[in-house]
């Protein structure tokens, strides 16, 4: 039932203030992280995430927060190289594996290489019952609610929650935040639904933005720290269902390589708040522009004040806690990919060549 909206997609997108809103108390008892109590990371030496797809970009994103919040050493990588390459599995790492339907082939066979090579396998999982939740020691769920359309997102935003209060919980048990801190970063979490609510408010804004970006072959998504990750999100969210070629680069690596690509036929998506290395990414945005490159720049009200008047596009979102930005920076990412999928008509809930779950190789 898609409730009145046109596709699954265009529900599941504006289900997320609800759903992460129910996602979040499933895990919280007050100020307390309620997760299960031998889950704990005190002596976690080195943590390997291993996903496909937007479950893998999750982890990219993840990678930032235990490293930074929680001081762990983290690896991540694709299911698909992880399990052939067979890497040393160091005593002291845990394993955690991010799948939405929990059967993806690849995911499973990773997750089964390290069953007696790691000290514990954990997994963050939109279906309880699935194959990666069944073979893991702890199986976190994410509690979406079915995902019909193919092109993930309030999946991927689950992901994120649950991996980020995974990431609080590692700052605190290896004590790294104090409990005034983890209170604040509760309360700005509790504050996302809300945020969610006016990211959708710009939808206007993002489709025509969206019709205009549906005219061209090829698109280019940049973003530094923890947008890096998330344009890669939006990059294959947009060539997954507009059929559009669209890559991502960390904002920094422009200038080695793919600045060569950019003429006024080729969009930029720039995903910068107003946070520590927004001056950085703004150069990069202005490099862009010199050569013509038509920027679209999600961004807030800080940033959109000092981003200069030769923008072509600027989406304004309320302003977030910087850790938090990957969450809701990922709904005009999503916007975009649907409004430009719809304004090119094709199958937005079934894009062609792809299936929902991938359980061969
Ligand atoms: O079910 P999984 O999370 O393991 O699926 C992984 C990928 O196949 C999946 O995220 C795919 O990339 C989506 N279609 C992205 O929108």
């Amino acid at each position: 039932d898609k409730s009145g909206y046109k596709h699954f997609m265009a529900k599941e997108i504006w289900e997320q203030p609800t759903v992460l809103a129910n996602a979040l108390s499933a895990y919280l008892d007050g100020n307390t992280i309620d997760l299960p109590e031998s889950l704990d990371f005190a002596n976690t030496e080195r943590l390997t995430l291993v996903a496909c797809g937007t479950a893998y970009f999750a982890c990219l994103t993840a990678k930032y927060w235990f490293e930074t919040l929680a001081g762990i050493p983290v690896e991540t990588d694709i299911a698909s190289e992880f399990r052939y390459r067979e890497p040393p599995i160091p005593a002291g790492t845990t394993a955690l594996f991010v799948s939405q339907s929990g059967e993806t082939a690849d995911t499973l066979a990773a997750l089964r290489f390290c069953r007696d090579r790691a000290d514990r396998i954990l997994s963050v999982v939109n279906v309880a019952e699935s194959s990666i939740a069944r073979e893991s020691d702890i199986a976190l769920p994410i509690h979406a609610g079915i995902e019909i359309g193919v092109a993930s997102t309030k999946a991927f935003t689950c992901q994120l929650n649950v991996l980020y209060l995974l990431a609080l919980k590692a700052a605190v048990d290896r004590g790294r935040m104090t409990p005034e801190d983890l209170a604040q970063a509760l309360d700005d979490l509790r504050g996302l639904p809300g945020l969610f609510n006016a990211g959708l408010d710009r939808d206007v804004t993002i489709a025509e933005a969206a019709r205009a970006v549906a005219e061209s072959r090829d698109v280019l998504f940049l973003g530094r720290g923890l947008m890096y990750p998330l344009a890669h999100e939006g990059a294959l969210k947009l060539k997954e269902i507009s059929y559009i070629h669209a890559e991502a680069y960390a904002s920094g690596e422009l200038k080695h390589g793919p600045i060569a690509l950019i003429d006024k036929t080729v969009p930029v998506v720039v995903m910068a708040p107003r946070d520590a290395l927004f001056d950085k990414t703004v150069s990069n945005m202005h490099e862009v522009m010199a050569r013509g490159g038509k920027v679209l720049l999600f961004t807030d009200a800080a940033g959109a004040a000092e981003a200069g008047a030769d923008v072509w596009r600027t989406v304004t979102l309320p302003e977030v806690a910087p850790a938090l930005t990957p969450l809701l920076y990922a709904l005009p990412a999503q916007l975009l990919a649907y409004h430009a999928a719809v304004a090119k008509g094709t199958d937005v809930d079934q894009p062609r060549n792809l299936a929902k779950s991938v359980t061969v190789e």
